[in-house]
């Protein structure tokens, strides 16, 4: 098989580049940066990552020098366009450190590049370019051989290469959006440089892992933990299908939280797939009991995944897993393996399951099986379209493992809108009113995870672009705030006329959130919108005119959950939806979360 290594400098971007070069069909698989160039060498090319390191760091992570004498052709991004300077005689001076624009400042951000070569990895593209540029050091010497492929107003040498050696750096980042035609550039190395044909898909890999996991499985049976999403269903059915029915068990912990008829479909899904050895464990009234008046939003999540753990290592405990002819099947696929920064490839385990002492000794005993462990999400969905798993599942939203708990959000007392004089004058310039609620909602600010209040926008009709100009300017000026709602319905919230109730997690109000929480996914499905979000929470807000609560609802596009950003759903849309929530009774209000991640993180809690 055809393959591409991308060497992994601790860019946060290396992913990137690897899921675009299999989009094209070349299979690529990210290695340490420090690979030896022997290792390399069954490669048909080399992509040198981008990464925060500065060759001029002591110890900044380093190739094989062997590498650029195997004569593979080698892309190098940004900081690995600096180390193929380094390596080849060029140089790299450290960028000033000034506003000022001109040769040898800092970049960050869109600049436009004037190609000189429309020829090689730039074939096919204008004579000016939209790119996206994010470094400090810059090359400021060729290496000899190199010539010149493109310029910036900043960067001279935004591109360079050296045809006959094949050997190519540049400055920017291709893999990103904000490069226009970055896709181009990569297909462009692929192809016109590595000379791959581009003939890869998953699908056509299902013989190959089938084979795999009889190899690994050497006559022993696989307990699969099942969640009902995309992973854990997909790796089960491979599983089943390499070894044969009887073989394979699936446990599903049913804590109470799911979503509408999801333990009813995993059920339904088995039957459909004829698939036998399914056991559901109805665990709802120990988690309820284990959460009866707990409020505090880490304490729940901590509550949940202890007594998760402890359900696992009961049924792990069993004397026939335990026994030697038992192994242990995950749904990790490709991101859980690769640990950022170094790349160590680590049996990095799924949320919940890394605790558990048993666990880890399956893992030293090398009872672990991870079918997909090679691929991306994407390819997981398109290997369950081969394996028949139905769309319903393949399509589905992810969902957290604590589930609805951590939607429904609890106050330990009741509490009254706050104003806050310079919020609401800055919401007034656009139009709207403004109020805090004094509600723990995290966000992400810096590497940690903050509790602080929700901004309440309201008093004028949903305008998205305005919205999203005054939220950018209320979570970066106020950090008691860390997420900004708007009034979907009623549009004007008078707020002596609200409170927030003392509330924690009851079963009636799970049951609310779940009944909401069906109602917009399938409007969301009924009005085409479905398909074009990525994830969609429903949150349970105690926050009451009457004896109801309020929605909040969390439309967002991501790639990986690591980011996000608000959907637009149109005005009319989501007030036809406030309408239906609103007419199935108990709630008071809908709001609609208006922040993007970072600085808020996806769930409220
Ligand atoms: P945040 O809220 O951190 O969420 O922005 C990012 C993505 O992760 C999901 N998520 C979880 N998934 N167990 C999971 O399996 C968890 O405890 C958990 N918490 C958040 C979230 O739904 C989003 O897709």
């Amino acid at each position: 098989m055809e393959k591409v290594a991308v060497l992994d400098s601790g860019g946060q971007y290396c992913h990137l580049i690897a899921r675009k070069i299999r989009e094209l069909g070349v299979y690529a698989e990210i290695r340490p940066l420090g690979t030896r160039a022997q290792r390399l060498s069954r490669y048909r090319g080399v992509v040198i990552s981008g990464g925060p390191a500065s060759v001029f760091d002591p110890g900044s992570p380093q190739p094989d020098p062997a590498l650029f004498k195997l004569h593979l052709p080698v892309l190098g991004i940004c900081y690995g366009q600096h180390l193929l300077a380094q390596h080849l005689g060029g140089k790299v001076e450290p960028g000033r450190r000034s506003d000022s624009a001109g040769a040898g400042a800092r970049e960050f951000g869109e600049a436009e590049i004037v190609i000189k070569s429309r020829k090689s990895i730039f074939a096919g593209l204008n004579g000016r370019e939209r790119i996206w540029m994010s470094h400090g050091d810059y090359v400021s010497k060729l290496p000899p051989g190199f010539k010149i492929l493109g310029s910036t107003r900043d960067c001279r040498i935004a591109a360079m290469g050296d045809d006959s050696r094949r050997l190519i750096g540049i400055q920017f980042h291709p893999e990103v959006t904000h490069t226009a035609h970055g896709l181009q550039i990569l297909r462009n190395f692929v192809f016109r440089v590595c000379g791959c044909r581009g003939d890869w898909h998953p699908a056509d890999q299902i013989s190959d892992l089938e084979a795999a996991i009889r190899r690994h499985a050497r006559g022993r049976r696989v307990l699969f933990f099942l969640s009902g999403g995309v992973d854990s269903t997909v790796a089960f059915t491979l599983t089943e299908r390499a070894l044969g029915p009887g073989r394979v068990h699936g446990v599903y912990v049913d804590t109470g939280f799911m979503r509408h008829g999801e333990t009813d479909e995993i059920r339904g899904l088995f039957e459909q797939l004829r698939l036998d050895g399914l056991e559901v464990i109805d665990a709802r009234q120990p988690f309820f009991q284990a959460l009866r008046g707990v409020t505090d939003p880490e304490e729940k999540r901590k509550i949940i995944g202890r007594l998760f753990v402890d359900i696992q290592d009961q049924v792990l405990s069993r004397p026939s897993y335990c026994s030697g002819q038992w192994m242990l099947g995950q749904g990790t696929i490709y991101p859980d393996t690769i640990e950022s920064g170094g790349s160590k490839h680590a049996a990095v385990i799924k949320t919940h399951h890394n605790r558990v002492d048993r666990i880890q000794q399956l893992i030293a005993e090398k009872r672990l099986l991870e079918p997909l462990a090679h691929f991306y999400k994407d390819e997981v969905r398109q290997l369950g379209r081969a394996l028949g798993v139905p769309d319903s599942v393949l399509r589905r939203h992810p969902f957290p493992g604590p589930g609805l708990a951590i939607r429904c959000i609890c106050s330990p007392r009741p509490a009254r809108p706050e104003p806050e004089p310079a919020i609401a004058e800055l919401a007034e310039e656009a139009g709207y009113q403004a109020f805090l609620l004094p509600l723990n909602s995290v966000g992400v600010q810096g590497d940690s995870r903050t509790y602080r209040k929700l901004t309440v926008l309201h008093g004028a009709p949903i305008h998205h672009e305005a919205l999203a100009r005054l939220t950018t300017r209320i979570t970066n000026g106020f950090p008691q705030t860390n997420r900004v709602a708007a009034a979907v319905w009623p549009q004007t919230l008078t707020p002596g006329e609200w409170r927030i109730r003392r509330s924690s997690l009851t079963p009636a109000r799970i049951r609310l959130l779940r009944q909401a929480d069906h109602i917009v996914t399938r409007f969301l499905q009924e009005q085409f919108l479905y398909d074009l979000i990525w994830q969609c929470p429903v949150v349970l807000v105690p926050f009451s005119r009457q004896d109801g609560e309020t929605i909040a609802l969390r439309p967002i596009s991501s790639v990986d959950g690591m980011t996000a950003e608000v959907v637009h759903i149109p005005v009319p849309q989501l007030q036809k939806l406030a309408a239906e929530l609103v007419e199935a009774g108990g709630i008071d209000a809908v709001l609609l979360d208006i922040s993007n991640k970072p600085p808020s993180t996806i769930e409220w809690e």
